[in-house]
């Protein structure tokens, strides 16, 4: 691995936290045995993984045969993350997984598209002003200089888990490889109810319309940011002095961005990915 700044490494043409994991883990990834029953949710960093996380983790409560452990952080660990890892090997089914990872670096057995892939995407201007915020209370990561100075490393690729643009570029080329459910976090914000009911059908799990209710309450922003097992705040103060609960609403980028900053944005994903016809909801 290769270190570029005080807290990220490069290896594989993807940046990794300094300290989480070895080439030689990610390497071993390839071939990491997957299961039909294993549940993958993969993300860009600040784009709704914990709420996912939390709905995912209800659904599967309320279906049945999930396995007891304190939080969610450790119901549903991460794959690239060698620190504190369970032995999954061990770990009995079904196991669920969490991912900043692009297709390249993902097990090669989830191309048999048995196991299930979630990807949630979210509009790039929320995405950089949630990423900007986390940056300053999540230790592991760089203090931004300025929102300006960031914004450019945001489109220029170089923060955790890289580019955005080459994230969500990556993902929808390769989702017929994959056994694979698009969400947006915006729908999830619009219509939390249509969501959990279409990850629910996803995964298989035929909930009643009573326990779709209860998973919808348990994921709102009000109930998550109280629920020690989903809020995060189990998290050691010296790895996150703030919460991951921040906002959790479609438009605060119109507090940050200037005109000319989002005409960029703008361009850029015209540029990147305007041959995808990929929808954005802005507010
Ligand atoms: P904000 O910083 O905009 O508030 P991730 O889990 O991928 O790190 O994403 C974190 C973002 O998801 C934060 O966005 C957080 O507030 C938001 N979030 C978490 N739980 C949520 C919920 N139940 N409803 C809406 N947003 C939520």
């Amino acid at each position: 691995m290769e270190q570029i700044t005080a807290k990220l490494c490069r290896y594989k043409n993807y940046n990794f936290p300094i300290g989480f994991t070895t080439a030689e883990y990610i390497d071993s990834l390839q071939d990491f045995e997957v299961r039909d029953s294993d549940i993958f949710l993969v993300t860009y960093p600040k784009s709704g993984t914990i709420w996912t996380q939390q709905i995912i983790i209800s659904i599967c409560e309320l279906g049945g045969g999930l396995n007891e452990y304190p939080n969610n952080y450790e119901q549903m660990p991460w794959l690239e993350y060698t620190e504190g890892r369970p032995d999954y090997a061990l770990r009995p089914s079904p196991r669920l997984f969490a991912s900043h990872f692009t297709p390249a670096l993902m097990p090669l057995g989830l191309k048999d598209k048995k196991a299930k892939i979630i990807y949630v995407m979210r509009n790039p201007k929320d995405n950089i002003v949630s990423f900007y915020h986390f940056s300053h209370v999540c230790r592991d990561l760089e203090m931004p200089e300025s929102f300006e100075h960031y914004l450019e490393e945001y489109l220029n690729g170089n923060i955790l888990a890289s580019s955005w643009f080459d994230h969500i570029r990556d993902w929808h080329l390769a989702k017929d490889q994959y056994n694979i459910l698009f969400l947006t976090y915006e729908d999830m914000i619009l219509d939390l109810k249509t969501a959990v009911t279409k990850i629910c059908t996803f995964l298989g799990k035929n909930l009643s319309e009573a326990d779709i209710e209860q998973v919808v309450e348990k994921s709102t922003f009000k109930n998550m940011k109280t629920d020690p097992k989903a809020n995060y705040e189990f998290l050691p103060e010296e790895q996150m002095k703030g919460d991951f609960m921040r906002k959790g609403q479609i438009g605060d980028w119109k507090n940050h961005l200037t005109a000319a900053q989002s005409e960029r944005v703008d361009q850029l994903l015209e540029e990147k990915l305007g041959d995808l016809s990929l929808k954005f909801i802005w507010e």
